[in-house]
């Protein structure tokens, strides 16, 4: 099969890794990739995010099917473009994708299909979101509507703070103030092919810069998967899963195809365990990042199927996608001044080191090659990926890993999958 991935960092890095691992191997080549990725497959200087560059390159090169990374070109309706011209998409429609590209269409379609999230007040202006945060109270949780590239989402007790953040927002559009929910966060992938869904195993993400979840938000600083803490709350993976394709997933997989709108892709449920039960905090129409370098390494079943069967919407068909007993860690190695403002262009060596630690592999997320030297171009530049039999010899073997990389000024969290059994 001749399959087409768009995006440049460590997740599609990963889909490409698990695309190879299968035998036999597809051919996939990427656009526009990054230098790790153009280590393994043929990279395309075409831009992602433009829909007749992209079907054009599709059609002209009779690819089969075309897998989306990113929710940039979701948002710019490359997956409309390309079903048009009938080419096998993996990736929501455009307006499947407002999913994750509004959070106010998120909570309306939730709402509808009686799924279980915070309670929301969509706030146009100032005072309206002044008063809806002094009738929540804090902590205050304030997020842009629309995509903000991770730094949408302010929680804080800090209300002068609140306001300003929400004041920010307000200039691009509308803000959602939200109840405060507290408990361990899980990010659960489900394939749609419109009607069905099919779930792969469940993460955890480490969503802050820093240690002890201190430090400001950011797109994610590490991973682990199997959560084997879900047994004591749910009973087993499949009892959580089975809840939440029950209560999450197909509801609203329904909602949006009685909509008109069926959503062929990813759904990525990031949720949250309060004590009064599961409740959705956002959803996302593509893989996670760095969650999908933690998830694929274990799926067993051979991921092009997966992905052709939800693209052409034969899903129902299929079983469940089998995992392996082993665990997954990912630790990302970010930037000197990441998430506020990267400092880029510095060289980055010891990856032959790193790799030849038994159990890892590498992701790529902001690297290019300059007259043969491997430098970073962007925030977070390498996600080291380790399996093991357990969670101490893959914690292992992922700082292993780290201590042979250098790149100078960078940062990593050192406490990835530090607390789980
Ligand atoms: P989001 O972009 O909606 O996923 O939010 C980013 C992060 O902010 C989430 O992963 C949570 O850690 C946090 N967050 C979002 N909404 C809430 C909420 N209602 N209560 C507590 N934390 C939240
Ligand atoms: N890891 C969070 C995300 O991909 O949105």
């Amino acid at each position: 099969m001749k399959i087409l991935v768009l995006g440049s960092g460590a997740r599609e890095h990963a889909i490409i890794t698990g695309l190879l691992r299968e035998e036999p191997r597809p051919s996939v080549v990427c656009a526009p990739g990054n230098a790790g990725i153009a280590a393994d497959v043929p990279v395309v200087a075409l831009d992602p995010n433009d829909p007749v560059a992209v079907t054009d390159y599709a059609v002209l090169h009779s690819v089969e099917l075309v897998v989306i990374g990113p929710e940039a070109p979701l948002v710019a309706g490359v997956a409309d473009a390309l079903r048009a011209r009938g080419v096998a998409v993996f990736g929501p429609d455009r307006a499947a994708a407002a999913l994750e590209g509004s959070k106010t269409f998120a909570k309306r379609i939730m709402d509808e299909a009686g799924v279980p999230t915070g309670r929301a007040v969509c706030a146009a202006t100032l005072v309206e979101a002044e008063t809806a945060l002094d009738e929540f109270g804090a902590p205050y949780v304030v997020k842009a509507d629309g995509l903000a590239a991770g730094k949408g989402v302010l929680v804080t007790e800090d209300r002068p703070a609140a306001l300003a953040h929400a004041t920010f927002w307000l200039e691009h559009g509308s803000v959602l103030i939200e109840e405060f929910l507290d408990g361990p966060e899980i990010s659960l992938f489900l394939l749609s092919d419109g009607q069905n869904v099919l779930p792969l195993s469940p993460a955890q993400d480490y969503k802050r810069a820093l240690d002890n979840d201190a430090g400001p938000n950011t797109g994610g600083m590490g991973a682990y998967s199997p959560l084997p803490w879900l047994d004591a709350a749910f009973g087993s993976e499949n009892e959580f899963i089975d809840e939440i394709i029950e209560t999450v997933a197909l509801p609203t997989v329904r909602q949006l195809d009685a909509e008109g709108t069926p959503f062929v892709g990813l759904l990525y449920c990031g949720l949250i365990v309060t004590n009064a039960g599961i409740r959705v905090i956002e959803f996302n129409a593509r893989f996670g990042d760095p969650e999908t370098q933690v998830v694929l390494p274990r799926l067993v079943t051979p991921l092009s199927g997966l992905l052709f069967a939800a693209a052409t919407g034969v899903l129902g068909a299929l079983p469940r996608p089998e995992f392996s007993a082993d665990v997954a860690v990912t630790v990302v190695l970010a930037s000197e001044n990441y998430p506020e403002t990267p400092l880029v262009g510095r060289e980055i060596t010891g990856l032959d080191a790193a790799l030849a630690v038994h159990g890892v592999t590498i992701a790529h997320a902001a690297t290019r090659l300059v007259d043969g030297t491997l430098v970073s171009t962007g925030g977070r530049v390498l996600s080291v990926v380790a399996v093991g039999d357990s969670f101490a010899l893959a914690r292992a073997r992922a700082y292993e890993a780290l201590g042979q990389i250098t790149l100078a000024g960078a940062h990593f969290r050192t406490d990835i999958a530090a607390r789980v059994a």
